[in-house]
């Protein structure tokens, strides 16, 4: 575990710098014709996601040879308490359509505990970082969760085929039944990073996995938001039902969505 604040600035500066850099290098990958492929139904790899997560560990473990790294493509690399969790793009869906909702997305763990997040979305010019206990930035903005009425408020409900479909529309119609809307943009870390800038109010997904979240939570937990254990039932390696919102929005998504409550009752809520 990281006992010493400089350690952890260190791996801050590091961060920040490595999440721009793969961003940029996201961004001219997205300006030229690349190789695109499915890996599972309606989940894509693009040439891209492989050069950059490759880019992103060979900066990391340079500067810090003894720790771990966890890669949506590469999988797990070291054994380590220091452990750096890497999605090179999020929202491939979107990249490879030349849509240009995708981010980078990388966190790091201490032991168990979260504490360094960054996103870098190149097509916006949007740079957001959390430090445990520091707070949430969205470029050089504090972040702040928006709360609201549950009836103006604004759910991205995230989807993927790795839940039935009758799940997630049951979902989408327990959410809509409370009298808030809902909105799929196909990122789950930006849909988590704009809960905490207050763009919208929640961010709920039956099963993700967690190079797709860990920096967001930190940055919903830092801007003063609500979010369900991710962590718990060993979500760092099999993923997890992820749920992030407004603290006033708690109660109410928690009833309709599941997520947060006790396991079996969730099991028994979306089957
Ligand atoms: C996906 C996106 C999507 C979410 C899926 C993820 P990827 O990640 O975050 O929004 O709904 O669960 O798998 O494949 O674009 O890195």
């Amino acid at each position: 575990m990281i006992t010493d604040g400089k350690e952890l600035d260190a791996r801050e500066q590091a961060l920040v710098a490595v999440t721009r850099e793969a961003g940029e290098l996201a961004r001219e990958f997205f300006a030229k014709p690349i190789e695109i492929k499915l890996k599972g139904k309606q989940d894509y790899i693009t040439e891209a996601d492989g050069q950059v997560e490759r880019m992103i560990i060979s900066r990391l473990k340079a500067r810090f040879p003894g720790d771990a790294f966890l890669g949506e493509e590469g999988g797990a690399d070291g054994k380590s308490d220091r452990l750096w969790v890497i999605d090179p793009i999020d929202g491939t869906a979107n990249f490879a359509h030349a849509i240009p909702h995708f981010c980078v997305s990388i966190a790091f763990m201490a032991g168990s505990e979260l504490a360094l997040g960054a996103i870098a979305a190149p097509m916006y010019g949007e740079l957001y970082r959390a430090r445990l206990g520091r707070g949430a930035f969205l470029n050089d903005r504090a972040m702040r969760v928006t709360d609201t009425d549950i009836k103006q408020a604004v759910v991205e409900l995230g989807w993927s085929s790795r839940r039935p479909v009758r799940a997630y529309t049951s979902l989408i119609e327990r959410v809509l039944a409370t009298g808030a809307t809902f909105l799929r943009a196909g990122s789950g870390a930006l849909g988590l990073a704009y809960v905490a800038a207050g763009r919208t109010h929640g961010y709920c997904e039956l099963h993700i996995n967690s190079w797709d979240t860990l920096a967001g939570l930190l940055m919903v937990r830092e801007a003063g938001g609500w979010t369900n254990d991710f962590l718990g039932s060993d979500g760092l390696t099999r993923g997890n039902a992820v749920l992030a919102c407004a603290p006033g929005l708690k109660d109410a998504l928690v009833a309709a969505t599941g997520v947060g409550q006790a396991n079996e009752k969730l099991e028994r809520r979306i089957s």
